[in-house]
């Protein structure tokens, strides 16, 4: 049985210790990169965080430095370090600014756990992921878009944002926990939404200390951490107690044993569940959200998506559905390119646990590394006239032309998104099944960026149903 989880967990004892921060007065005259020195630079990276980077990158180059909170962080911002960092010398760093207060909601989940539990969960976990099972999800995940839109009707206005987040939350639901969770959507969406804003909105280091203190902002944070524990505690034990049996990810959780003949704790099977609740619904529903606003008032692209659509559905009795799904040029192009321009995770912030060189710049151990999706992903090195949304430069393998590190949505190395082909396979159905019965389009201005844990479009984002 598992026990509410408190928001005051200790890290536990296992993960690698966490190295002091550096000040300027425990650099000790070490050289850092250039970078902004300005007083309000605090102001100014919690007001647009994602503008802050790029900014520093366009004037100080591929590596630059500031401080916040009197602590060092380094934007490290070249494919060659981003791959560095994420991949050939991702052991030299643990996750950073952020992951603690994540922890705080997700307990000890695939997302935040640290060495060495988290190889151990991953290669237990890997198995519903691997892309012959996911095949076999594809028809339940056009079932449930089927019946979700089902309900819009010509000239409705549609409330995109929240619309998306549903239907997500009902596939991953059905899909990996069974309906268990269905009755749920509204409690752990509102949780949800206060939580990424609180994880976020506070990323400055030592802000945390306010969480305790009774304010009725951070006090939310901590019942938004509570209500979804006791959401996902509560699926966890039903199982426990009925002996449910089931051939879906829960089960697999509950059943898994390491060569070791070691299984997961009910405590880590709800806090990995909680971690894939929030992880395999929020990402996929922002990008979807971003897709039909940027294909408002573009009937070319409605219309050649119909097109595509008509050709590959009808191949969902098909064995090898999920391939030609994931093949489909034109979805798969407009799905990558927004992902380039609005990818849900748009930073990820790692701590250095000793000195590293990357590409050839010293990092001291203590600093905060920032890789960031926002800043990589509008290099104009790599992706001419970057901030416009051209779907057409994917076609013709472009991706195979890019060095490593270049783009990456779904991170790399062992960290890498274990999601990942389960959010192309749904992100890919959801926007045919729409484009094959209409065309929606923005009843207001295109929707601005609210960037938090996740790159999210501000407000409702209503659209205008128009059947085809
Ligand atoms: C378009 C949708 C998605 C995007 C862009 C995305 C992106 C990412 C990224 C960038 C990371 C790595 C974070 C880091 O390096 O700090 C990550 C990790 C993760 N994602 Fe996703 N994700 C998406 C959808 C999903 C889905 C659908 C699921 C599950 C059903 C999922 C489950 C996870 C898990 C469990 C991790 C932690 C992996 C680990 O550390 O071993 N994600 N995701």
């Amino acid at each position: 049985m598992v026990e509410l989880a408190p928001f005051n967990t200790p890290r536990p004892a296992e993960y690698a210790p966490i190295p002091k921060p550096l000040t300027r007065r425990n650099l000790k005259g070490r050289s850092i990169p250039p970078g902004p020195r300005s007083p309000l630079l605090t102001l100014q990276f919690q007001k647009d965080t994602p503008g802050f980077l790029r900014a520093a990158r366009d004037q100080f180059g591929d590596c630059t430095s500031f401080f916040l909170g009197r602590q060092l962080f380094i934007g490290a911002f070249s494919p060659e370090m981003v791959h560095e960092v994420t991949v050939s010398k991702q052991h030299q760093f643990i996750k950073g600014v952020g992951f603690d207060r994540m922890r705080k909601v997700l307990g000890t989940g695939l997302l935040t756990n640290e060495e060495p539990i988290h190889l151990r969960h991953r290669r237990l976990m890997q198995s519903p992921f691997h892309i012959s099972k996911i095949s076999s999800y594809a028809n339940t995940m056009v079932e449930l878009t089927q019946k979700h839109i089902s309900r819009w009707s010509d000239g409705d206005v549609v409330a995109v944002g929240p619309e998306m987040m549903s239907l997500t939350f009902d596939i991953v639901a059905d899909i990996l926990f069974g309906a268990d969770i269905s009755a749920d959507t509204k409690k752990v969406q509102r949780a949800m939404h206060i939580a990424i804003d609180r994880i976020e909105r506070t990323m400055l280091p030592g802000l945390d200390r306010f969480d305790n203190l009774g304010l009725p902002y951070f006090r939310k944070f901590g019942s938004a951490a509570d209500e979804l524990h006791e959401v996902a505690t509560r699926i966890v034990n039903e199982r426990i107690e009925k002996g449910i049996k089931r051939d879906d990810l829960m089960g697999v959780l509950l059943e898994a044993t390491t060569p070791e003949g070691e299984k997961l704790s009910a405590r880590e099977v709800s806090d990995e569940t909680l971690t894939l609740i929030l992880s395999g619904h929020e990402t996929t529903a922002n990008v979807l959200t971003w897709v039909f606003s940027y294909l408002s008032h573009l009937p070319k692209y409605w219309s050649e998506l119909a097109a595509e659509a008509n050709e590959i559905l009808p191949h969902k009795k098909d064995e090898n559905f999920a391939r030609i799904l994931l093949a489909a040029p034109l979805s798969s192009a407009i799905f990558n390119e927004v992902l380039r321009l609005c990818p849900p995770v748009w930073v990820a912030p790692r701590r250095a646990l000793e000195d590293v060189t990357l590409g050839g710049v010293e990092v001291p151990k203590g600093a905060h590394v920032l890789v960031s999706q926002y800043v990589t992903h509008r290099d104009p090195r790599y992706f001419d006239d970057p901030d416009a949304f051209k779907p057409e430069r994917w076609f013709n393998d472009f991706e195979k032309s890019l060095p490593r590190g270049a783009y990456f949505p779904f991170g790399a190395g062992t960290r890498k998104c274990l999601g990942d082909q389960f959010a192309l396979l749904e992100g890919r159905i959801i926007i045919l099944e729409i484009a094959r019965r209409m065309q929606l389009s923005l009843t207001s201005g295109f929707p601005v960026a609210q960037p938090r844990a996740t790159y999210r479009p501000r407000g409702a984002v209503s659209m205008k149903v128009s059947l085809t």
